[in-house]
C-alpha cells in the first residue's frame, strides 16, 4: 500500500510518483546499503526525529502519530528532538547530533524551507537516509534525501480554491491568512490557490499576511483587514485552522455572522474546525492529513534496507464543504 501511487479519496489525483531513487545510492562504496545491519533480527532501528515541536493541534497529531507508531515494540528506537522555539538552529544541532552519533536514518520535519543543504549533504556523506515528514525544502534537491512523506499543498489548496469559485460564481473580494514566511507549505499552498483564483477576475485579493498558524494574531490581524476594508470581505483563505478560527472571532466581534458575511475556509481538518464547520463559523475545511506514521515506519525500513523508495509520497485527505458533511465525520476523528 505504501510505496507506489497514493489514490487521494475526494482530490481524485494520484500520488507524483517522481522518480524511484535507488537508496543503493545511498549506500557505501563497497556496495553494501545504508545502515547495513540496521533492522536485523532482533535489532532496534536508531532513528532521529528532527521534529517541531509545539505548534498547534496538526503537529501535535503528527508528531504523537509518529512517536505512537516507531516504538521498540515495531523495532525502532526512535530519538524525539523537538525544535527550541521553533528555531531552525536548534534543528540543526539536533540534525548534526544524530549524524554524529551514526543513526540509522534521520526524519526531518523542517521549521524553514532554505538552510538545509550542508546538513543534508552530511547525513548522505554518513551514508544515512534522511526522510522529509510534511515540510518540504528550497530549492527541492530530491538528491539530497529519500522521500518526502506529505499531503500534497497544491491539490489541497486547489480544492480550497475550487469550493471558492464554486461558493461565489460571482467572485469576491478574499485576503488570505498564511502560515510564516518561508515555510515551504506556505508557498505551496498560494500556488495552488493562485493558479485557480488568480485567473478568475471577478475575485480581488484585497491582501495577504501571515498570522504565524495562531487564532490570536489572526484575530488581530482580521479585525484590523475588516476595519479598514469596511466590513467588505467575502472570503477568508486561512492556511490552517487556528487562524481561521481566530479570522471567525474577528468576523464576530465585527457584529458580523461567519458562514453568513464573510465565509472562510481553511487547511487542516482538526476536530476544532470540523466543529465550527458543523456550527457554521467555517465553510469549508480541506484535510491536510497528519496521521502517516506507518507510512514513515514502513519508509524508514526499507530506506535502512536500501530497497527503492519513491521520492514523494503523498498521505491522502479529505475535504469537508457543509455542516452535514463535518457532523458525519467528527464521531470518529482521530485528531
Ligand atoms: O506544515 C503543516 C502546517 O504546519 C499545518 O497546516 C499547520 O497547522 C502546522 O502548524
Amino acid at each position: 500500500m505504501l510505496v507506489g501511487k497514493h489514490i487521494r479519496k475526494y482530490l481524485g489525483l494520484f500520488a507524483v510518483s517522481a522518480l524511484a531513487l535507488g537508496l543503493s545510492a545511498c549506500g557505501s562504496d563497497e556496495g553494501g546499503t545504508a545502515g547495513e545491519g540496521a533492522g536485523d533480527a532482533g535489532e532496534l532501528i536508531k532513528v532521529g526525529f528532527v521534529a517541531v515541536g509545539p505548534e498547534g493541534a496538526w503537529r501535535q497529531a503528527n508528531e504523537t502519530n509518529i512517536q505512537e507508531t516507531l516504538t521498540k515494540e515495531a523495532g525502532f528506537d526512535l530519538k524525539y528532538a523537538p525544535a527550541t522555539n521553533l528555531d531552525q538552529k536548534s534543528q540543526i544541532d539536533a540534525f548534526t547530533s544524530f549524524v554524529d552519533e551514526g543513526v540509522d536514518a534521520i526524519l526531518l520535519s523542517a521549521t524553514e524551507g532554505s538552510g538545509w543543504e550542508d546538513s543534508l549533504k552530511r547525513a548522505q556523506e554518513a551514508e544515512i537516509p534522511v526522510i522529509l515528514i510534511d515540510r518540504g525544502i528550497e530549492p527541492n534537491n530530491t538528491e539530497l534525501y529519500v522521500t518526502r512523506i506529505a499531503p500534497d499543498n497544491i491539490a489541497v489548496s486547489t480544492s480550497v480554491a475550487e469550493w471558492a469559485k464554486s461558493e461565489f460564481p460571482d467572485g469576491g473580494k478574499y485576503f488570505v491568512l498564511e502560515g510564516p514566511a518561508g515555510v515551504s507549505v506556505v508557498n505551496e499552498r498560494n500556488q495552488g490557490w493562485d493558479a485557480v483564483i488568480g485567473a478568475e477576475t471577478t475575485f480581488e485579493k484585497i491582501g495577504a499576511q501571515t498570522a504565524n498558524w495562531s487564532t490570536e494574531e489572526a484575530k488581530s490581524v482580521f479585525e484590523t483587514v475588516l476595519k479598514s476594508n469596511n466590513n467588505d470581505v467575502q472570503i477568508v483563505f486561512a492556511q490552517n485552522d487556528e487562524m481561521g478560527l481566530g479570522a471567525a472571532q474577528a468576523v464576530e466581534e465585527a457584529g458580523l455572522k461567519p458562514g453568513v458575511d464573510v465565509k472562510i475556509a481553511t487547511i487542516d481538518g482538526t476536530k476544532n474546525a470540523l466543529q465550527a464547520l458543523a456550527d457554521g463559523k467555517l465553510s469549508f475545511v480541506a484535510e491536510y492529513n497528519p496521521l502517516f506514521g506507518d507510512v514513515a515506519a514502513d519508509v524508514v525500513k526499507k530506506a535502512v534496507a536500501g530497497e527503492t523508495v519513491d521520492s514523494y509520497i503523498i498521505a491522502n485527505s479529505l475535504t469537508f464543504d457543509s455542516p452535514e458533511a463535518a457532523k458525519e465525520a467528527l464521531p470518529n476523528r482521530k485528531f
